[in-house]
Formats: C-alpha cells, sequence, structure tokens
C-alpha cells in the first residue's frame, strides 16, 4: 500500500512517519511545502519526499499518483499575514481533492477537528467543516477523524503544556477551567493507518478524543507533578484576552485572535468515542503526558 500524506512535516505528519518508517508493506510519499520542511523529515527506504504547493493541482495528481490512500493533515490553528483559513483550510482541501481524483486515489483521510461545521460562528470551525464538506461530496471514499487538543512530541499542545507547567506560577485563559480530551498522537496514528488500511465505500466521520476528560488546569498540574514540581495556577478572564487580541488584530493580521482564544478555551467532550470503531485503543493520559516531557521527547 502506498500512502501520501499532505502537511508531512507538521507534529502529526512527523509521528505517522515515524511509525511508518521501514515497514515493508507501506511506502509513504511525504508531501511538504518547501525544501527546509523536506529536510526535518524522517528519513527511511520507504518514505519517499515531494516538495509541493497545495494549490498545484497538477503537481499534487503526480505526487499522489500511485497512492491508495491521501492523508490530509496540512493545516492552521492561527491565521497570519499571508494565511488565511479559506486558503489553508478550503481552497488546499479542494485542489487536494481534485488532484485525488486526477491521480486516481481510492480513499481520503482528513484529520479535522471537534466542532467543525460549516455554518459555525467560529472562522476556524467553519473552514474546517467547509474542508470535511468538500471531502464528503468528493466522491471518494473518505474517513473523516475530528481530534481534539493533541499531545505527543513536537505538538503545539505538548509545548505548551511543558512551557506553562515549567513555571513556579502560571496565568491560564479563564483559570483553565474547560475541559479537554487530549489525545496521543500515537492513537491518532494508529487511526489513520488502519482508515488507510480498511478503507470502505462512503464517507464516515468520526471523533476520536483521550480516554480522560480533564480540567486544563489539573492536566498542567499533572505534568508539572510529573516533573517533580509544582505550579500555582492564576486567571486570565477570557473577555479581557479577547479584549487584548482584538486590539492587537488592529495592527497585526491573526495571530492570537478572538477565534482561536474561543477554540482553546472550548470543551472537548463527545457523545461517542470513535476508539473502536477506529480500531486503536487509547493510551493512558498520564503515559502521554509523560511522552512529552523534555527528557521522553530527547529520547
Ligand atoms: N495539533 C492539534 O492539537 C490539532 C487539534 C485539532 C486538529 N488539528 C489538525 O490536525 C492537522 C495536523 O495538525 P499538526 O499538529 O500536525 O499541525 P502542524 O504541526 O501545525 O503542521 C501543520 C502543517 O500544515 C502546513 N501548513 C501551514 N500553513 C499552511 C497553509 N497556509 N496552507 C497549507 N498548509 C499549511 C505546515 O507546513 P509548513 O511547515 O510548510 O508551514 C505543516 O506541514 C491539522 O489540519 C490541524 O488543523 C490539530
Amino acid at each position: 500500500m502506498t500512502i501520501a500524506i499532505t502537511g508531512a512535516n507538521g507534529s502529526v505528519g512527523t509521528i505517522l512517519l515515524s511509525r511508518l518508517a521501514n515497514r515493508t508493506d507501506v511506502q509513504a510519499v511525504a508531501c511538504v511545502r518547501s525544501q527546509r520542511a523536506a529536510a526535518t523529515l524522517p528519513q527511511a527506504s520507504n518514505i519517499s519526499t515531494r516538495v509541493v504547493d497545495y494549490g498545484d493541482r497538477e503537481g499534487l495528481a503526480t505526487a499522489f499518483t500511485g497512492a491508495g490512500c491521501l492523508v490530509h493533515l496540512a493545516g492552521i490553528l492561527m491565521e497570519g499575514p499571508t494565511t488565511t483559513y479559506q486558503s489553508a483550510h478550503v481552497e488546499a482541501t479542494q485542489t487536494i481533492v481534485d488532484a485525488c481524483r486526477a491521480a486516481g486515489v481510492r480513499h481520503v483521510v482528513l484529520v479535522s477537528v471537534l466542532g467543525a461545521d460549516p455554518d459555525a460562528s467560529n472562522q476556524y470551525l467553519s473552514s474546517k467543516g467547509k474542508a470535511e464538506r468538500i471531502v464528503s461530496a468528493s466522491g471518494l471514499s473518505a474517513t473523516i477523524i475530528r481530534t481534539p487538543l493533541l499531545l505527543g512530541p513536537g505538538t503545539a499542545g505538548a509545548g505548551a503544556l511543558v512551557g506553562q507547567a515549567s513555571r513556579p506560577a502560571v496565568p491560564l485563559l479563564g483559570g483553565g477551567r474547560h475541559v479537554v480530551r487530549p489525545l496521543d498522537v500515537d492513537d491518532l496514528s494508529g487511526a489513520i493507518l488502519n482508515s488507510c488500511g480498511a478503507s470502505r465505500p462512503g464517507v464516515a466521520t468520526h471523533e476520536l478524543v483521550g480516554p480522560e476528560a480533564v480540567a486544563y488546569r489539573d492536566l498542567v498540574a499533572r505534568a508539572a507533578a510529573l516533573m517533580g514540581r509544582q505550579v500555582a495556577i492564576r486567571s486570565i478572564p477570557v473577555w479581557a484576552a479577547k479584549l487584548g487580541a482584538t486590539i492587537a488584530g488592529l495592527k497585526k493580521r491573526g495571530g492570537m485572535t478572538p477565534t482561536v482564544i474561543d477554540i482553546i478555551t472550548s470543551g472537548e467532550d463527545v457523545h461517542r468515542n470513535g476508539d473502536a470503531e477506529l480500531g486503536v485503543t487509547l493510551t493512558p493520559l498520564s503515559t502521554t503526558i509523560e511522552k512529552c516531557l523534555p527528557s521522553r521527547a530527547k529520547g
């Protein structure tokens, strides 16, 4: 089986490729946007690299030719001066789906986010929902996996968590009272690979969250305890953070906007966890946190 991956240099892509490295039954085509990104990818005999723009339909179709499954990971949480949710999620997904059809790719795995909805008032969730709709309407078979906060070496979430847990006192948005269901990226990687291997006709959408619901402030305290530390949690009112972000947004586009603040302070409960349907056994949260700590990340 050959699997093509967009956003292969991101945190999920890197862990997915490490898991695939040197497997004799899978070839991976790792798609990235620059030579600099290509240089960071895990090296293995069964991993080849393509540098391609996600707006270049022909270049993508060439990269995907021979692949049975496309894993679409490219995406952003924060807009920037030259990057929008519309371009990164909606337009890129349309181009990638068109390229899949041109290349004869049979199955798409889209990693999306809890709450994705084309009609959402939150622009990030709306763009992710539109990306899902493009995949669903493509005529290709697809697995859509909606995910919560992802934890694992190299994820933005792990970086923030370890940074916060390393301080004697840390201010958290809303006092960190929102409840999260962090998912281990190794578990997500397993779900992605199972979806590629057992692709069925039609489109299946799953919500996949970690095994434990925990207030974010308690997650920080647990990470600190595993580091042999204590951390005092302070609170930044969400309204004050949004006001500050709105004022900052008058000078600079993107970054920490009220849209992003709403995402990172929203609850992550789901009606039905997709772990069984996706064939994964969830890693205990404490094990996942340990994997993110500096000594473990280096090892
Ligand atoms: N990490 C989480 O907690 C989390 C939670 C829910 C959903 N997700 C979704 O899961 C997927 C994988 O996440 P991740 O943590 O691996 O992301 P990541 O580490 O931030 O990597 C993002 C990838 O997207 C590419 N990218 C950046 N800007 C882009 C743009 N404007 N257009 C197209 N591609 C762009 C990056 O390429 P360059 O390196 O060239 O910039 C990189 O390959 C993403 O779609 C993300 O939205 C993540």
